[in-house]
């Protein structure tokens, strides 16, 4: 057996299959036979691997290696910003450039997984909910499979990438709400349809793709771990894949250091990690299981309603993360935080990455609006080697004179 789900909360296991939460509404990830994978998988035999994201094919869960769906993937450069770093007095910023991947953004990494796995079970009609990111690279793995798509975004997602989705072939709705109500279109297509859904945390492939940006970061800095992880937040499955990524990593003995910080930003007007951070910070007792891998998330999470959200349309704005006090609890276990910025500090960000000819999308740039302030907090220190992640193009954005 190479994997199984094990549930984060009960850590109750299930054989392998495309589910996402377990009966008692705890996360579901993907458990590895860890001895079996380093059979045939060391660090110096990854050094002849192509560098995509399927490099670490062990220990991710497609079993029939001819049905991988791939468009090359992974791989993204990190950069150093020594610029930056002057700048901050800051020891080490590093760029993740995950706008690189195929579809501009990283959402590429979970949807090659996603659909691998419905290509491996012959299945015909993949959909999600999206703001825009998830929904293309669907589109683009969907026609790669030769399988249809059906993708509901809000009616504000940027012209481009409801462009680019319709370039693939997907079929498009529309929604008049936040992707929360476009996740109850894709229900209904479900449930009259038979379509199969992958969105956030609805089956184990999306977050195991996105937990390739934590090994390849890790093995970008020669296997060491950096110390502070800033990411845009959303949906949050980049957060628990990485996480997963970092455990999955010390567990095998390839990397001795602590877990990194994990700093979540998001942008004011749609704050729900930040709010659940800032009430869970003093109260919450986190418990961590004896294996490492399990989380007891005792954060307090509550969503941010509707009538709240004034944020931008990009892929920060979900008001209700299906498993925000996961997300809350990883950070307070790694004694990272939490940070809302401003549209104007993200429009700021984009202009300062830009000048250092880096294209980064709003998120992308909100991380480095978060760690100007992280910095002004003394928060991260000369000491610390952070690394922020650019998760999709400018252009993606339509871009224009800033
Ligand atoms: C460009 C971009 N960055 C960040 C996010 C948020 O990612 P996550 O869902 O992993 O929190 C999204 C999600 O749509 C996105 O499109």
């Amino acid at each position: 057996m190479k994997c199984r789900l094990l549930c984060v909360r009960c850590a109750k296991t299930y054989p392998f299959q495309l589910m996402g939460k377990c009966e008692c509404g705890g996360v579901l990830l993907v458990d590895y036979d860890l001895e079996r994978a380093v059979r045939t998988m060391s660090k110096s035999e990854l050094k002849e691997r192509p560098f995509t994201m399927w490099r670490y094919r062990e220990l991710l869960p497609v079993h029939k290696e001819e049905r991988i769906v791939s468009l090359g993937e992974g791989g993204t450069p990190l950069i150093r910003m020594h610029r930056l770093e002057e700048q901050l007095s800051l020891k080490q910023v590093w760029v993740k450039r995950e706008e690189q991947n195929p579809t501009g953004s990283f959402k590429a990494r979970g949807m090659s997984v996603a659909v691998s796995l419905l290509h491996e079970r012959g299945a015909g009609h993949a959909a999600v909910p999206s703001n825009g990111n998830a929904a293309s690279a669907l589109a683009a793995y969907a026609a790669r499979a030769g399988m249809k798509a059906t993708v509901a975004l809000p009616r504000d997602c940027p012209a481009p990438i409801i462009d680019e989705c319709r370039y693939y072939g997907a079929a498009i709705e529309l929604i008049d709400g936040l992707i929360h109500q476009a996740g109850e279109r894709i229900e209904l297509g479900v449930r009259e349809n038979g379509w199969y859904h992958v969105g956030t945390m609805k089956e184990p492939g999306r977050v195991e793709g996105k937990k390739t940006m934590g090994y390849e970061v890790a093995e970008q800095l020669g296997w060491k771990l950096p110390d502070v992880i800033v990411y845009p937040t959303g949906g949050g499955s980049g957060v628990i894949g990485m996480w997963k990524a970092f455990r999955e990593l010390q567990a095998l003995g390839w990397v001795n250091d602590p877990m990194p910080r994990f700093v979540c930003v998001q942008e004011e007007g749609c704050v729900p990690v930040v709010e659940g951070f800032a009430a869970s910070r003093d109260t919450a007792a986190i418990g961590v299981a004896a294996d490492k891998r399990r989380l007891t998330p005792r954060a307090v999470f509550r969503p941010t309603p509707n009538e709240r959200v004034t944020s931008q349309p990009t892929g920060m704005r979900v008001p209700a993360p299906p498993d925000g006090g996961l997300i809350v609890s990883i950070v307070l276990e790694s004694q990272g935080s939490a940070m809302a910025v401003s549209a104007t500090e993200i429009a700021e960000a984009q202009r300062r990455l830009a000048g250092m000819g880096v294209s980064a999308s709003p998120e992308g740039a909100a991380t480095l609006a978060g760690l100007l302030k992280l910095a002004a907090q003394g928060c991260v220190t000369d000491r610390d080697r952070v690394v922020l992640f650019n998760t999709a193009h400018a252009q993606k954005y339509g871009v224009t004179a800033m």
